[in-house]
Order: C-alpha cells, then sequence, then structure tokens
C-alpha cells in the first residue's frame, strides 16, 4: 500500500493539525516525519482546542496507531508535558504511540544555544521558536547527537554528561546566562515517560504496515518555504519539511509515495524573520490576523500576514511534487469586498514568476483581484454550495498551479470540512 503525505506548502501553520485529524477515520496510522516541538498542530472538536507539538494529530482516533519517525526531533520534557495533557481525551495512549530509536534528542542545553545563538544574531536573528531545533539538528548532522534508543543503555548518564559539558563549553563563549537545573528536572521526568512507551526500529514497522496493506499517512510539520534547502535560507528551520523528507524520516523509498496533500491558506501567514513579498502591515493585514487568529500555536506571537502568494505555492507544489491541494481558512476573508492574489513578482523592474536566490532583492507583487464573496461560508459542507465568487477563485488557482482543489476548510472545527472529492 502506497504511503500518503500531508505537508504545508507555505509558512507553516496552514491547517495541518485540523486537516489530519479530519482525514484520520481514512488511515490506519499517522507518522509525524520531521521537525519536533517548534510545530504546533491545532485541531478542534466537540467544542475544545487541543495544540499538539510532537504527538501526531492521529491521536484523538481511538483506533490508530501514531508513531513519531526518526526525522523528528524529541524534547522529553515537551513529550511529558504534552503526554500529560493528552490523558484524558486520548487512551492507550502507551500502546498506540510508538517512538522511533532515531530520533534524534533535544537536550536541555540544545535549547540553551539556540537562545545564546538568537541573542548573539541581534537584528538578524531567525526568529526561531527556541525551542531547540537548530541546535539539535546541527548535532544529528555533526554526528555527535543522543537519540531515543540510547536512553535505554546502561551508559545513557556517560552520553548526556559528555554532550552537555560540550554544550557547556561553547556557551562560555556567549554572555547569556541560564540556569541548567531549570531544565533538567522535566527532561529527565521526560527520559522516564518515554521508556514506558514503545521504542522501536519504525523504519521496519512502517514498510511492514505498508507492505500488509495498512493505510499510512506522514505528518509534516513547519512548511516547505521554511525548508533547509528550499526556503528563504537562512530564515528556515534546520529539516526538510517536503515530501522528500518523508522519505528520510520514516525510513520509506521515493517508491512508496502516494497521494502528497499539500495544505494552503487562502491567504499567507508568517512567525519569524524572513521575506514575505506579499506582506500587509497596513488595517488588511491586520484584519487577518484578528479574524483568522493568527497567533503562533507554540510561541504565541502574531504571525505577519499578507496576500496569497502563487509564485511561491506553485515553487512548492513543483518542489513536492503535490498531487491535491487543500485550501484553508477562506472563511477568515468572507466579508472582504476584494481579495488580491499574487500571480508574478516584479524585481529590478523585471516581471518574473520564479523565486529568486538569496534575500536582498526589493520584491514587488504583482496582483490579480478578486470580488469578496461577503457571505458566511463555515456552515457549507458541499463544494457546489460555496458562493460562485469563491469556486471562481478556487478554480484561478486550480489553473495557475496545474493541481486540483480537492479540499476546503470553512473552519477550524473538524466538521467544517468539504470533502470535494467524494463528489460533494
Ligand atoms: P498547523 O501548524 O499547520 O497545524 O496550523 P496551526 O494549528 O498552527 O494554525 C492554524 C490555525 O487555524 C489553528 O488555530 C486552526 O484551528 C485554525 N484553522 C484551521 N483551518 C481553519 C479554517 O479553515 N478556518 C479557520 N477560521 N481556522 C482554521
Ligand atoms: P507548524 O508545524 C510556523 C519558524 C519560526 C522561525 C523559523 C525557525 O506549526 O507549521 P525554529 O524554531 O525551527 O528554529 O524556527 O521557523 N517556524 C514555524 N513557523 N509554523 C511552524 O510549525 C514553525 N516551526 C518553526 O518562527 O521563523
Ligand atoms: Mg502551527
Amino acid at each position: 500500500m502506497n504511503i500518503d503525505i500531508l505537508l504545508g506548502l507555505q509558512w507553516g501553520d496552514e491547517g495541518k493539525g485540523k486537516l489530519v485529524d479530519a482525514l484520520s477515520p481514512e488511515y490506519d496510522v499517522i507518522a509525524r516525519f520531521q521537525g519536533g516541538p517548534n510545530a504546533g498542530h491545532s485541531l478542534e472538536f466537540n467544542n475544545i482546542k487541543h495544540v499538539l507539538h510532537l504527538i501526531p494529530s492521529g491521536i484523538f482516533h481511538p483506533d490508530k496507531l501514531n508513531i513519531i519517525g526518526n526525522g523528528v526531533v524529541i524534547d522529553p520534557a515537551v513529550f511529558k508535558k504534552e503526554i500529560d495533557e493528552l490523558k484524558p481525551f486520548a487512551a492507550d495512549l502507551t500502546k498506540r504511540l510508538v517512538v522511533s530509536t532515531r530520533a534524534n534528542l533535544i537536550l536541555p542545553t540544545h535549547r540553551i544555544l539556540d537562545s545564546a545563538y538568537e541573542q548573539h544574531k541581534g537584528n538578524t536573528k531567525i526568529g526561531s521558536t527556541l525551542k531547540g531545533i537548530g541546535p539539535a539538528y546541527t548535532d544529528k548532522t555533526g554526528r555527535s547527537g543522543l537519540r531515543v534508543g540510547d536512553i535505554l543503555r546502561s551508559d545513557f548518564m556517560d552520553l548526556y554528561r559528555a554532550s552537555t559539558e560540550r554544550h557547556l563549553a561553547i556557551l562560555k563563549n556567549y554572555s547569556f546566562s541560564f540556569n541548567l537545573n531549570d531544565f533538567e528536572k522535566g527532561w529527565f521526568e521526560g527520559i522516564e515517560l518515554l521508556k514506558e512507551f514503545r521504542i522501536v526500529n519504525t523504519e521496519y514497522l512502517v514498510n511492514d504496515l505498508a507492505s500488509g496493506g495498512k493505510r499510512i499517512l506522514a505528518e509534516g510539520a513547519q512548511g516547505t518555504m521554511l525548508d533547509v534547502d528550499f526556503g528563504s535560507y537562512p530564515y528556515v528551520t534546520s529539516s526538510n519539511t517536503i515530501s522528500a523528507g518523508a522519505c528520510t524520516g520514516l525510513g520509506i523509498s521515493p517508491k512508496r509515495i502516494g497521494d502528497v496533500y499539500g495544505i494552503f491558506k487562502a491567504y499567507c501567514t508568517r512567525v519569524g524573520s524572513g521575506p514575505f513579498p506579499t506582506e500587509l502591515t497596513d488595517e488588511t493585514g491586520d484584519t487577518l490576523r484578528n479574524t483568522g487568529k493568527e497567533f503562533g500555536a507554540t510561541t504565541g506571537r502574531p504571525r505577519r500576514c499578507g496576500w496569497l502568494d502563487l509564485p511561491a505555492l506553485k515553487y512548492s507544489i513543483m518542489i513536492n511534487g503535490t498531487t491535491q491541494l487543500f485550501m484553508t481558512k477562506a472563511d477568515v476573508m468572507s466579508w472582504f469586498k476584494t481579495i488580491k492574489v499574487c500571480t508574478s513578482y516584479k524585481i529590478d523592474g523585471k516581471e518574473v514568476n520564479e523565486l529568486p536566490f538569496g534575500n536582498e532583492h526589493v520584491i514587488e507583487p504583482v496582483y490579480t483581484e478578486f470580488r469578496g464573496w461577503q457571505k458566511d461560508i463555515s456552515g457549507i459542507r458541499k463544494y457546489n454550495d460555496l458562493p460562485a465568487e469563491l469556486t471562481g477563485f478556487i478554480e484561478f488557482i486550480e489553473k495557475y498551479c496545474g493541481v486540483p482543489v480537492t479540499l476546503v476548510s470553512v473552519g477550524p472545527d473538524r466538521e467544517e470540512t468539504i470533502f470535494r472529492k467524494t463528489g460533494n
């Protein structure tokens, strides 16, 4: 059986959590393949909003297996907090959640290093979530990381101390004050909790399950424009957020990939620093932020908001081999008289459709305008019941991108979803 992938096509926060949860009934297994607690995946049902950081978004469906793959970086302290919060809502967690032996650990000193590096960068800071992501992936590729499988070794404390000493020596070069003890208590509690879960070589598990006919959905974190190779480097995260990341982050062959669901908002948001050609720093941007509740699910920071950027979306579709598009949050623009979409860029007086290398360019977006639908759409469940202005907007995007929009999300609740592919 092929493995489908669901990932973000913009700068993260496209609504991945909501849609993984909404799609989970169609799958047996949900597997996270990269990122770490920098992610904040929100989902809502029964009038309760849940935010997940490390745990896959299929966890609320009692019959689903959830896997944290080798490509994920795990902070045991965050893991414990999340499990504690989940307990009242999700049963049999130690049976239904499996963690890869090969997933790298975020150490307390990784978090401290993240903050020290960002402080040192001053004006050029990335706007990291300060969860230790960059330093943890640095140790992974530098071949000095600790992995979840290591916590079962009898000499784990020696390994931990050696890593921590190495980090403390680096920190001596930074004028950054911290108290390691503040971080360590929760971290070691998390290590003990992790041991209660199934820690296995998930690459075998995932491949065996797929070969046995189980339907697997791979869940991405962040978004394509934050990918370490193809995003606006260095204003990116430290993992491959793209479909190829599902292969390396779960141990599956590209031949096994089925559908690649690419999620995008009907507008754009970005948290942290870096280029954002269609950013709106005016009242319209404020309206998007307030109506769309665009505040970070992990850090609470206000998200930068702007119009939909089609050259960037098309780029993401290309990189991922996106087979179906899922659009979220059109409901946020329901009362707009006019809606703009960027269809090309003007760089140095020339109109182009390609994203340039580097971040020093002044990019002027070229917009196409659409008439707003000016109707509440949150109660609509059939594609054909959507206002003509909105279906026209969707069809324009499909034509520009060459990929069908098969799902339209019209609100944060799992029920507020239109599955177009099932004929609605
Ligand atoms: P993720 O990181 O991609 O999972 O997205 P986040 O959870 O960080 O941010 C998406 C936000 O939008 C969350 O607060 C969701 O509850 C909310 N959301 C998701 N889809 C929709 C939608 O179609 N309409 C509205 N109004 N909110 C949505
Ligand atoms: P989800 O999965 C939005 C951003 C940060 C910062 C940059 C690097 O919820 O979509 P990092 O902590 O990785 O070193 O930060 O990436 N960022 C996200 N933005 N959604 C996310 O995850 C993000 N994870 C990281 O704001 O600009
Ligand atoms: Mg998020």
